[in-house]
């Protein structure tokens, strides 16, 4: 846990965004139909679809959109680019019936794209394969969830994921880089509760050396409020945030931290291909003290977690990509946009898919420090978290 694996601070400007595969309807691919069963080379199902609504964000960390690249010249999409509710949409009726069973909407912050519950409300009138109506959630920075928790809960949104990097005033404005106070966002998480989203999580990435002091004060302030703390190592995603191997806090001395002075147990997995491992707070007798509530720790640097990965990720200008990691995406909007059926749309995707053998983390693990990754790796702010 020692090396020092560094990623250098890039200027991306002129190569933001990284190429994509063309997509053709070729008449010698057989066109395979959407059956709900899609499996990739590894076997692992489509599950999840991350849908990312804006490249843009309002804070500045240092971690995904440092201050320094993502300034007034970066070439952020223009308004054509993006996929319109309508199209997004379409294309994930398209994923439901291959199976997606949960939605994602991320960004950069998904809440400054105008109008969003419009598409909540068209996302929640989807079922899954199953008829069942699919999981429908958001991440946000919270900066503006105070303002629109109500109106995402009544257009059908069922949970959100709240992103705060620590309790103290300082540090956290040192890491949104745009001064912004821990008490709006948590005003926001209160909004969220009492709209009703259940449960509510909160994301904090730790950073060794920044903000791990704030590990206990975020357990003890969340602990027994019904929000899912959950810590998440900093991760090399991006070729633009600098990262380095001893800024990565693993998970264990994360748990190890928080059981000194509040007793962890650990918890079964609620679903398959879960990104966290669950930890309870336990009670004098060893027991889960439910109303005390969990946490999690999100591990994908110190054990990966790519052997059940079923996420897909849709950036805001349709591309789809098959890992967070990934160089490359692949056009699904040129081929909507040139007038494909949804039977031509789902052809397609069960041919990326199938040929999905992505598992970036557990190459990683296994590679010598400082070897290099090779291809540039999109940002995390164009496709999501
Ligand atoms: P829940 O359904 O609420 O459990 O959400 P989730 O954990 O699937 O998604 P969330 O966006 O809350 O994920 C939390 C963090 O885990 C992200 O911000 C990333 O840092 C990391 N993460 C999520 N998915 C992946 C993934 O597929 N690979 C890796 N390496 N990290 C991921
Ligand atoms: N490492 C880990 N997580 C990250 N996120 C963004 N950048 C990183 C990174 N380098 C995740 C955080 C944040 C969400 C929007 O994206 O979880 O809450
Ligand atoms: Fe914005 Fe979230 Fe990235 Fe921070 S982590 S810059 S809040 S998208
Ligand atoms: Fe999935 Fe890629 Fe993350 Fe592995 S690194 S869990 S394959 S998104």
């Amino acid at each position: 846990m020692t090396s020092r694996t560094t990623i250098p601070l890039i200027d991306e400007r002129r190569a933001a965004r990284s190429p994509s595969t063309a997509l053709t309807l070729s008449p010698l691919l057989p066109l395979l139909p959407a059956t709900g069963l899609l499996g990739d080379q590894l076997g692992r199902p489509l599950h999840d679809l991350r849908i990312s609504v804006t490249d843009r964000c309002n804070f500045r960390c240092s971690y995904c959109m440092p201050k320094e690249v993502f300034n007034k010249d970066y070439p952020y999409l223009p308004h054509a680019a993006l996929l319109s509710f309508e199209e997004i949409t379409r294309l994930a009726g398209v994923f439901a019936r291959h199976g997606v069973r949960k939605i994602r909407l991320t960004g950069g912050e998904p809440l400054l794209r105008k109008n969003l519950e419009q598409l909540v409300a068209q996302l929640a009138a989807l079922q899954s394969v199953d008829g069942q109506p699919l999981d429908l959630t958001l991440t946000t920075n919270g900066s503006l969830l105070a303002r629109k928790a109500q109106a995402l809960r009544d257009a059908g949104l069922q949970r959100v994921t709240v992103s705060l990097d620590g309790l103290d005033d300082a540090v956290f404005r040192s890491m949104n880089d745009v001064d912004f106070p821990v008490r709006d966002v948590l005003t926001g998480i209160e909004a969220a509760q009492r709209a009703g989203f259940g449960p509510v999580k909160v994301n904090m990435v730790v950073k060794r050396g920044t903000n791990d002091q704030q590990i206990l004060p975020m357990a003890r302030h969340f602990r027994g409020t019904g929000v899912v703390l959950r810590f998440i190592e900093y991760m090399d995603v991006g070729a633009t945030n600098g990262w380095r191997m001893d800024e990565v806090m693993p998970s264990s001395e994360v748990v190890a931290r928080v059981n000194a002075e509040l007793p962890l147990l650990p918890l079964s997995p609620s679903s398959l291909g879960e990104t966290a491992a669950r930890w309870g707070y336990a009670r004098p007798d060893g027991t889960h003290d439910t109303a005390a509530g969990e946490i999690g720790v999100i591990s994908s640097v110190t054990q990966a977690f790519c052997h059940d990965c079923n996420r897909a990720r849709l950036s805001t200008e349709g591309q789809l990509y098959l890992c967070l990691f990934a160089s490359q995406g692949h056009d699904l909007r040129s081929l909507l946009r040139s007038g494909a059926t949804d039977a031509q749309l789902a052809s397609a995707i069960a041919h990326i898919w199938q040929g999905r053998d992505d598992r970036y983390s557990e190459l990683r693990a296994s590679m010598p420090a400082d070897s290099g990754t090779g291809a540039r790796r999109v940002e995390m702010s164009y496709i999501g978290g």
